[in-house]
């Protein structure tokens, strides 16, 4: 393939890979449990036994080993992520979980290695907001090729908060964890990106969650 990409990665990753599982955990537990909460979000996906399922941003896996038992043997799941030390934990979780039905692969979600229309849904969770605006609207348009037609796509990341509680906790997750590129995202909107990524992905859902810190989006693929 090889389109040209926006060159832009935030190798955070790489050096706190180690410390991420305990830290999302923490975070989690806090707002009701991790798992519980990546399970909730995951349902608006309504992943089928069978399905095929990409997980951009995959990071440790931890979304996309539930999706592996949500699509079972009949099923596949990918989960691309351009650090190598997340998918190095991504992959002794395959280890240990024993599924035969994922694969973690590095790669960069502007440019996919798989053939148009090859997946039923696609997730991205907490990934968006690290790519600039050019990655975002480069994914965007991956995601719309990569989908078959009437395929999904959940994401899930930042909004822009309307409600005390959510201003001030993405005031706080900003300034601790994140750069310049999830302030521009919350600015810009996803919606607006999607409209300027020129791509027909009609949003069906949209949920707020954590207080109104985050959104998840569902959309679907239609006819260009
Ligand atoms: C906040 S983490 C979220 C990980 C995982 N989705 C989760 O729910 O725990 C963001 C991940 O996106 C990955 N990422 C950022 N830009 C990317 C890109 N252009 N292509 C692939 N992965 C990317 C990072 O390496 C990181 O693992």
């Amino acid at each position: 393939m090889n389109k040209k990409t926006s060159g832009y990665y935030r190798d955070e990753f790489n050096k706190m890979a180690w410390i991420y599982d305990p830290a999302v955990s923490l975070i989690g537990a806090i707002f009701g449990g991790e798992k519980r909460i990546r399970r909730k979000i995951l349902r608006l996906a309504d992943i089928k036994v069978g399905d095929k399922v990409l997980d951009i941003g995959c990071g440790t896996g931890t979304s996309a080993l539930i999706i592996a038992r949500d699509v079972g043997d009949k099923g596949e799941v990918v989960g691309i992520d351009l650090s190598e030390k997340m998918l190095d934990i991504a992959k002794r979780k395959i280890d240990r979980s024993g599924f035969h039905n994922v694969t973690f692969l590095k790669a960069n979600a502007e440019d996919i290695t798989y053939h148009d229309s090859y997946f039923d849904k696609i997730t991205a969770f907490a990934v968006l907001h690290e790519m600039n605006h050019e990655g975002r609207i480069n994914t965007l348009r991956e995601i719309y090729r990569l989908l078959k037609l009437e395929g999904k796509a959940l994401i899930a990341d930042y909004d822009l908060p309307e409600k005390i509680g959510g201003i001030l906790l993405t005031g706080l997750l900003l300034r601790m964890f994140e750069g310049e590129t999830a302030r521009d995202m919350i600015e810009r909107g996803i919606d607006s990106e999607i409209k300027e990524a020129g791509v027909n992905l009609r949003i069906v859902k949209k949920e707020s969650i954590l207080c109104g810190a985050g959104q998840v989006l569902l959309m679907e693929k239609q006819g260009a």
